[in-house]
């Protein structure tokens, strides 16, 4: 079971838990999760949804081996669906973020409502350093949230940063101890099954949106490229360095 999911007290929580791969999302892993998503959106039981991972790792992102034997090319894909359905997302979704969260693993970040996270959290969204680009809308969200130049920063060197800096650039909501912030995420979606999901969804609605037509639009623009770049020589290098342990040489390529 590499991803977990419970029903509990109206709270369903989704645990990423594929730790001798680093949590890497796989396109089964995905379709789990867009199965769950789906199933909470018309469960009236289920009043807030929670991401987790474990203590050490949230997520190593998209399985790698998997994007190079089978680069996702189309809307029907489980990774897009994913960043359909968690980007429509109703219900009020809650992340307890504790150790790396790679590539996808901080973009959807961007589109939980609540976003807590260890003090041992390092974010990273390496898109460049794999011959890719951003996506899940991370290069129109990040520069609103964070101003360009931050945006710019993570998103073009692709370099690791900490619970501090993810805090001060505005996209999480508390820095905790690794061993709390589960429990704190979980408090959080408690006080939010005692609310009126009517008034929560009209919450979520009017913050979202005027935004929505917007997020659409980048995810299209977004997904159109990484599908090219995905098949690039650039992004074969890349992901064959990766497995090959070594450093990617992209000086041969023009
Ligand atoms: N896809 C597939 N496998 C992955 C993976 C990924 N994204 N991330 C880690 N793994 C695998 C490694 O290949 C390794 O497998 P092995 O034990 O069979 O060799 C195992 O998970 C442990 O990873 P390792 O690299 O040894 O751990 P680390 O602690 O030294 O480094 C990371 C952890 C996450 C920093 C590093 O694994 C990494 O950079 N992963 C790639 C992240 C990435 O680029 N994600 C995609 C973004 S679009």
């Amino acid at each position: 079971m590499e991803i977990l999911t419970s029903k509990e007290n109206g709270i369903l929580t989704i645990t990423f838990n594929r730790p001798d791969k680093k949590n890497a999302i796989t396109a089964a892993m995905y379709q789990t999760i867009v199965n769950a998503l789906k199933d909470a959106e018309n469960d009236a039981e289920v009043r807030a949804i929670l991401f987790s991972g474990k203590q050490e790792t949230f997520t190593a992102g998209n399985d790698l081996d998997d994007f190079l034997r089978n680069p996702p090319q189309s809307t029907e894909s489980p990774v897009y669906q994913f960043i359909q359905t968690l980007s429509h997302a109703t219900k009020p979704v809650i992340a307890a973020v504790s150790g790396l969260a790679v590539g996808i693993g901080t973009t959807m970040l961007l589109h939980c409502d609540l976003v807590y996270a260890a003090e041992n959290a390092r974010f990273s969204m390496p898109f460049t350093k794999l011959g890719l680009c951003p996506e899940f809308a991370s290069s129109l969200l990040l520069p609103q949230i964070a101003g360009y130049q931050r945006a710019a920063e993570k998103l073009m060197l692709g370099e690791a940063f900490s619970t501090q800096e993810a805090c001060a650039m505005g996209f999480v909501n508390k820095v905790l101890p690794p061993a709390e912030v589960l429990a704190f995420a979980q408090a959080q979606a408690a006080k939010l099954v005692t609310l009126p999901t009517s008034s929560l969804r009209a919450t979520k609605r009017l913050m979202k949106g005027k935004q929505m037509a917007a997020i659409e639009a980048k995810i299209k623009e977004e997904s159109v490229l990484f599908s090219e770049m995905l098949v690039s020589k650039e992004a074969k290098e890349a992901f064959t360095a990766f497995f090959e342990k070594r450093k990617p040489d992209f000086t041969k390529f023009k």
